[in-house]
């Protein structure tokens, strides 16, 4: 029998452990992922949230550890999609009479994913729900990042449940921050933020506003994903809050890819440069890293150096993808440049400055290319581009 993990008194975590899921709709995940669901228990019981079909026993087993599943009166649904709310059907077979809540683009959102009629009761922010001594309070997260997408916060207790938001893909025993190597979780929170919430990142301050504005002191988060903030709550809402604004450190990447490696020797000299100028920096070869490790990096870093060889008069296409990916995931306040080699056209070079500039980025160099393999010329070239990219931090 799987046990419930007491969160505070009355709160427990009831959620799942994923320990070996490595694909993520597109996203890596090479340290497994948890369904986190939990349970408040006043004089009602609520459940926030579900977990993923598949591991519905697991979550009932824990909620058995320390109550009849049959007793909860609402089941909270912060957010529609499926590794959350997968296992609402199964859920309601056991528990036919529980009462759901849940925004009005939930209630749109679960008849589309479950077409069947559920007894949902819809819910706009501040409304609140009392459970005795224990109350509950929504807040509306329209687009972070569904439109259904909801925070619950336990008034008494000064916990935020915020599903998706400030979570990580990341599988582990232990439920809290203060338990787990912190730098691992923040590097999970920083690749779940920029392959997720990116894109709507400027809904994000606008909400923190509000949370200020609605005077909710937070002492713990307990997100959908990984472990729960106790001890770092404040670090992880500065992250996101850097994040959001597009706050990278100085710090340079290097991405591309190479056929017979002239761009990557090309990507060395400039990495050259950029070292001789002391300013960090890394080269990222896009055929040997997956674009959801990348984006963490992306994230993290003010300038994007992008290679590619010229092919059939265009971007090498892993490079392309990754631009076209990178567009959707709307960056902010990069700079860039491009470089590659060619053999007669050299197209990829204009191509890339032009992907650039749809995504707002500066462009800080019309970039070098080079003619089928760098001379010793091209290669001084290189680190001079280095060093002015080093300088333009
Ligand atoms: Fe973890 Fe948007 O689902």
């Amino acid at each position: 029998m799987e046990k419930a993990v007491q969160i505070k008194d009355g709160i427990d975590w009831v959620g799942a452990i994923d320990w070996n899921v490595r694909e993520f709709h597109g996203y890596t995940t090479s340290r497994g992922t948890t369904y986190n669901a939990y349970l408040v228990r006043g004089e009602k019981t609520a459940l926030v949230d579900t977990v993923k079909a598949g591991f519905f026993p697991e979550m009932l087993s824990r909620i058995e550890s320390i109550m009849n599943p049959a007793d909860i009166d609402y089941l909270i649904v912060n957010h529609a999609e499926m590794d959350h709310s997968g296992a609402i059907p199964l859920f309601m077979e056991r528990v036919p009479n529980v009462q759901l809540i849940g925004t009005d683009n939930c209630i749109k959102a679960l008849e589309r994913h479950y077409r069947q009629d559920l007894p949902i009761q819809k819910v706009r922010t501040g409304d609140e729900l009392s459970l005795g001594n224990k109350t509950l309070q929504f807040l509306e997260a329209y687009m972070l990042h569904w439109p259904d997408s909801m925070f619950t916060y336990i008034k008494e207790d000064c916990i935020l449940m915020p599903n998706d938001g400030f979570g990580q893909h990341y599988a582990s025993y232990h439920r809290f921050d203060d338990e787990n190597p912190l730098e691992t979780v923040m590097g999970e929170a920083a690749k779940y933020f920029g392959n997720i919430l990116m894109p709507l990142a400027p809904l994000i301050p606008p909400l923190l506003k509000k949370v200020k504005k609605m005077r909710i002191p937070i002492e713990m988060i307990a997100p959908s994903h990984g472990i729960i903030w106790r001890s770092y709550p404040e670090k992880i809402i500065q992250a996101y809050t850097d994040w959001s604004k597009g706050i990278a450190d100085d710090r340079i990447l290097i991405i591309y890819d190479t056929m017979w490696q002239s761009t990557e020797t090309m990507a060395k000299a400039i990495s050259q440069g950029i070292s001789a100028a002391g300013v960090e920096n890394k080269l990222i070869h896009v055929r040997k890293n997956h674009r959801s490790d990348i984006m963490k990096e992306i994230l993290s870093s003010k300038i994007l150096v992008i290679g590619s060889p010229t092919i059939n008069e265009g971007i090498f296409p892993t490079v392309a993808e990754l631009l076209i990916y990178l567009k959707g995931l709307r960056p902010l306040k990069k700079k860039g440049v491009a470089f590659g080699s060619y053999g007669w056209g050299g197209e990829a070079i204009p191509a890339i400055n032009d992907a650039m500039k749809a995504m707002g980025f500066e462009v800080i160099d019309p970039g070098l290319s080079v003619m089928y393999v760098p001379g010793e010329e091209d290669l001084e070239n290189c680190v001079a581009l280095g060093e002015k990219i080093a300088a333009s931090l």
